[in-house]
């Protein structure tokens, strides 16, 4: 179960004086949705943009599915079935909701997707993701007229275009109203329910407790506990971590 999935051994990243990830030896249950909490700046970003190929960590490795992924670029970490989306939303502000789900998908220029746009059976694959987190009457508009939630759903869409088997996402629910944060639960409970794996970085304890089956709780750079919901809810340490006691 968890020895196929993502895993770390020792994974340390260290910015100046601070160590913000500090050796943390981890592994997700694959197939399952997991959460990563712990409080402001114990290390769950950078965690994950040493897992990502973003930044490159000082020590330690990361696996996936039995293969070594650690330091490797971003764009070969994707390829092997990891995508992501990011605490601040990134996306085009100025393309429109339907070019943006078509450069997601960097098989080839900027420049040749626009102009292949229209023809490509990727538009296909882009509406129907699109209407799958409820935004496809949207496809016209430009990405920065959307609210802050739908940009986050045109983000995870966009992760979406690539058919990822583990997807990660950084706080999918940090500034989205109710409502979208409802429709985002519901979607990653589908989408685990097809297969796919999800690691999930979140403060919002309402979502992480009912849409988790595991959750690793980081402090300090490093993993304190692990366990269900339940379980993590009831140890103390957790309860020290987060209120530095
Ligand atoms: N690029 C950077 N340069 C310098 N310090 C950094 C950098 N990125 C992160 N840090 C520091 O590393 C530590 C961990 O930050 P990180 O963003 O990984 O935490 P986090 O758990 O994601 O926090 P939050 O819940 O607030 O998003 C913090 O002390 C932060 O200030
Ligand atoms: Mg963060």
């Amino acid at each position: 179960m968890t020895a196929s999935g993502l895993s770390t051994t020792g994974l340390t990243k260290s910015f100046g004086g601070v160590r913000a990830v500090d050796g943390a030896t981890v592994a997700f249950h694959h197939g399952k949705v997991n959460a990563l909490i712990g409080p402001n700046g114990s290390g769950k970003t950078t965690f994950f943009n040493c897992v990502t190929g973003m930044i490159k960590p000082d020590a330690g490795t990361a696996s996936y599915r039995g293969r070594d992924i650690t330091g490797k670029a971003p764009h070969r970490i994707a390829r092997a079935g990891i995508g992501r989306s990011f605490q601040l939303c990134r996306i085009f502000p100025r393309l429109t909701v339907l070019e943006n789900m078509l450069v997601s998908v960097r098989t080839s220029s900027l420049l040749g997707k626009l102009i292949s746009a229209r023809q490509s059976a990727d538009v296909d694959r882009a509406r129907e993701l699109l209407a799958r987190v409820g935004i496809d009457h949207l496809e016209h508009a430009e990405a920065r007229d959307l609210s802050y939630g739908q940009q986050k759903l045109l983000e995870l869409a966009g992760v979406l275009m690539a058919d990822p088997e583990t997807i990660m996402l950084d706080e999918p629910a940090g500034g989205v109203n109710p409502a979208l944060i409802d429709r985002i639960g519901k979607l990653v409970r589908s989408l685990n329910a097809e297969g796919k794996t999800f690691l999930i970085v979140e403060h919002n304890m309402d979502m992480v407790m009912s849409l988790s089956d595991h959750v690793v709780v980081f402090d300090r750079g490093r993993p304190i506990a692990e366990g269900t919901p339940a379980e993590v809810q009831e140890d103390p340490r957790v309860l020290e971590a987060y209120l530095g006691v």
